[in-house]
């Protein structure tokens, strides 16, 4: 949903082709986030900005400028560079359309932006009535041009700063944005700021920092904060308690001997697009201001009297570049189902003990006596997110006893659901950014409830808000199609089971007999991927010319059912959906003939029989149903094709049932030619409603 990055460099000196790369580079790790076009705005020669603007994704943004008559090997010891990839919500894919906006042909104000602003077509009124001319159909152009208004009205101030031109833009802003400017009026120096969209700024230096720390207690708010003991350092301005704080504070970075020192910033709206400058990050926080200026970021607060605290706390990042290198596969998704053997044992790692038959999941235990005693569990989430809730529900409800409901964070918000401050709400994100699903936090935390969060993303906005939570630690998941996530939600939603129910004893035999299997995951997962050239053969002779495929199963497999489908749609386009095979006779048998192509999920599980009677209606109406089954299951006729995978205790079979889906739906899409990790419409975040 549009990625954002910002390079400014100070008392080091780079050239104009260095700064572009590091633009360009820098956007081509957010180009997940949206792919319809690309920009970015540079310094030219004398005080005026450049903006280079393109269709289509960055690698055509980079042809642009190479192809520009500009003096590339000009040196900036000190320049601020801004960069946009797009995914369109105002205005059609254009190059006038696409950031960075400009606040007027001399581009006085330069804007990136993502997010909405909601209210830009009242703006856009008013300021076309003080003679404003509008060149795109964007909301963002609006807080560029209000931008010029404001310094138009006020410069006559001497005392008028970056900041507080920038305070008074968002003052008048609805919406969601990270948005970050840059002025020819305030030469190399940087405005970023956000509300309800991610924004972070990575540091680089090689000094060593002096960094003047003030005691203060960690937060106890958010035992799910996993980074809090790498905190280095941080910022201040001001200096207002706050009951979130970490642990240090300082004034702006400076070095030891108190001079000036070179030093690199990298802003971005997620860390894979930093990590392979600096590992060093801090995160804004909503209606903070960073304003980067001589070397030096102070953060201020969007009003001094919101009791929130400017100061954040410097964290280490943990990824590592690599995880974020396709290596030697050709899409970051196929590598993602590849992974999984590995990640789902990142995600168990530290917390299950297979000796002691335990589960300790870190950031839960001073909550579980209040869970335990809620009066409802509700999973709220999005897409495959939403799925992962859907396949570990039932597991939920067998080991916990407590009633559990699964919310689509979108219609959660649209229904107003009652909430009460006995539930307990649990918000699943791959991201941690989902818009639909901090809203729907945000509405369950005004309500009183108690809110966990479970994400992949250190740092994100919902692991942040939430009171408790457990991070799945899958890695960084770029490939727009949710895979490895998928399955380590899956996981950590069970993990949270079992530690929930370890009070009931007479969950023992059930708790263990899952810790076992989960022992074993790691092999089946691989003993699944080996069936991928039988997947790639049956895409390609059966399915990949049909028009439709409809996905059946019951039970534990009707999240696999639901989120197979969700995955051969959005990469491969073709049509696809999920159908609990209870509910064939109440309408869907009515697309079965012998034109059809039907995948069946029949595992071995206590639902079996009620399968084999939909096998049974389907084959009836000339349906040939392909059949995902058990290793060894010589029950199924060998007039069916099948697609066994290895038996494991029935609620874990989801995540065995579900690789073949994804492989599948990977080839599928390879074959239609189709850019895999980049389908059309999509974006990985979508952090607006
Ligand atoms: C599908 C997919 C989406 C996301 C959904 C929620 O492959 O990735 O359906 O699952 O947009 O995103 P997160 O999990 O980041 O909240």
């Amino acid at each position: 949903m549009c990625g954002i990055f910002a390079y400014l460099n100070y008392l080091i000196a780079k050239d104009r082709k260095t700064i572009i790369d590091t633009l360009t580079s820098g956007l081509s790790r957010l180009e997940y986030r949206g792919y319809d076009s690309a920009g970015l705005a540079i310094d030219g020669d004398d005080n005026e900005v450049l903006i280079y603007k393109q269709v289509g994704k960055v690698a055509a943004l980079k042809k642009l400028v190479s192809e520009q008559s500009v003096d590339f090997e000009k040196e900036f010891v000190s320049h601020c560079g801004m960069a946009h990839t797009r995914w369109a919500t105002h205005g059609e894919p254009s190059p006038t359309n696409s950031h960075p906006h400009r606040s007027d042909p001399k581009g006085e104000f330069t804007v990136v932006h993502n997010g909405i602003i909601t209210n830009y077509k009242e703006l856009k009124t008013v300021l076309e009535k003080k003679g404003y001319i509008f060149e795109s159909e964007t909301d963002t152009e609006a807080v560029a041009k209000l931008a010029k208004f404001l310094y138009d009205t006020q410069k006559s101030n001497e005392n008028l700063t970056f900041t507080a031109l920038v305070k008074g833009v968002i003052k008048e802003l609805e919406g969601a944005f990270a948005l970050i400017f840059k002025s020819v009026h305030f030469p190399n120096e940087i405005v970023a700021t956000r509300r309800g969209s991610p924004l972070l700024v990575g540091v680089k230096t090689e000094k060593k920092l002096k960094v003047d720390f003030v005691d203060v207690e960690f937060g106890t708010d958010s035992a799910f904060a996993p980074t809090e003991e790498k905190v280095e350092g941080g910022l201040l301005s001001p200096t207002d308690g706050h009951p979130k704080l970490r642990r240090s504070q300082s004034r702006a970075f400076l070095s030891e001997d108190g001079l000036p020192q070179p030093i690199e910033y990298f802003l971005a709206s997620d860390p894979s697009a930093i990590v392979e400058h600096t590992k060093r990050v801090l995160y804004l926080e909503d209606d903070d201001i960073g304003h980067i200026c001589d070397g030096e970021l102070h953060i201020h607060r969007l009003r001094r009297d919101d009791g929130i605290s400017a100061v954040r706390a410097i964290q280490t990042l943990e990824i590592e570049l690599a995880e974020i290198m396709k290596g030697s596969f050709d899409h970051f998704m196929q590598k993602e189902i590849y992974e999984q053997p590995e990640s789902v044992v990142n995600t168990m790692r530290g917390r299950v003990n297979f000796e002691s038959h335990k589960v300790t999941l870190g950031g839960l235990k001073a909550y579980l006596a209040t869970i335990r005693r809620c009066r409802r569990i509700v999973f709220c989430a999005c897409g495959t997110s939403y799925h992962s809730c859907v396949a570990t529900r039932a597991i939920f409800e067998e080991l916990t006893e407590i009633p559990v409901s699964v919310e689509l964070a979108s219609d959660f918000l649209d229904r107003k659901t009652p909430i009460f401050r006995d539930d307990v709400c649990v918000f699943v994100s791959q991201s941690g950014e989902t818009a639909d699903t901090i809203l729907a936090l945000r509405y369950s935390l005004e309500r009183g409830a108690l809110c966990l969060g479970v994400t992949n993303t250190v740092g994100s906005t919902i692991s942040r808000e939430t009171h408790c939570g457990v991070h799945i630690n899958a890695g960084p998941e770029i490939g727009v199609a949710s895979t490895k996530a998928y399955t380590s939600q899956f996981i950590a939603l069970v993990m949270m089971a079992i530690q929930l129910s370890e009070d009931r004893s007479s969950m023992t035999q059930r708790r263990n007999d899952i810790i076992e299997e989960l022992k074993k995951l790691s092999e089946h997962i691989k003993q699944v991927l080996n069936l991928d050239k039988e997947l790639y053969q049956l895409a390609k002779d059966v399915l990949y010319k049909e028009k439709s495929l409809l996905i059946m199963g019951r039970g534990f497999q009707n999240a696999t059912c639901l989120e197979g489908a969700l995955k051969i749609k959005e990469v491969s386009y073709m049509h696809s959906e999920g159908i609990l095979a209870g509910e064939l006779k109440h309408g869907p048998l009515a697309l079965i003939d012998e034109n059809m192509p039907v995948i069946l999920i029949m595992t071995k599980d206590s639902l079996y029989p009620k399968v084999q009677s939909a096998l049974q209606q389907v084959t009836a109406r000339k349906g040939q149903p392909i059949i995902i089954c058990n290793d060894g299951d010589e029950g199924i006729s060998s007039q069916y094709k099948t697609i066994r995978v290895p038996q494991t205790v029935d609620c874990l079979q989801g995540l065995l049932t579900i690789i073949p889906l994804q492989l599948l739906s990977y080839h599928l899409a390879v074959l239609h030619g189709v850019d895999v990790d980049f389908p059309r419409n999509l974006a990985k975040s979508v952090t607006v409603e």
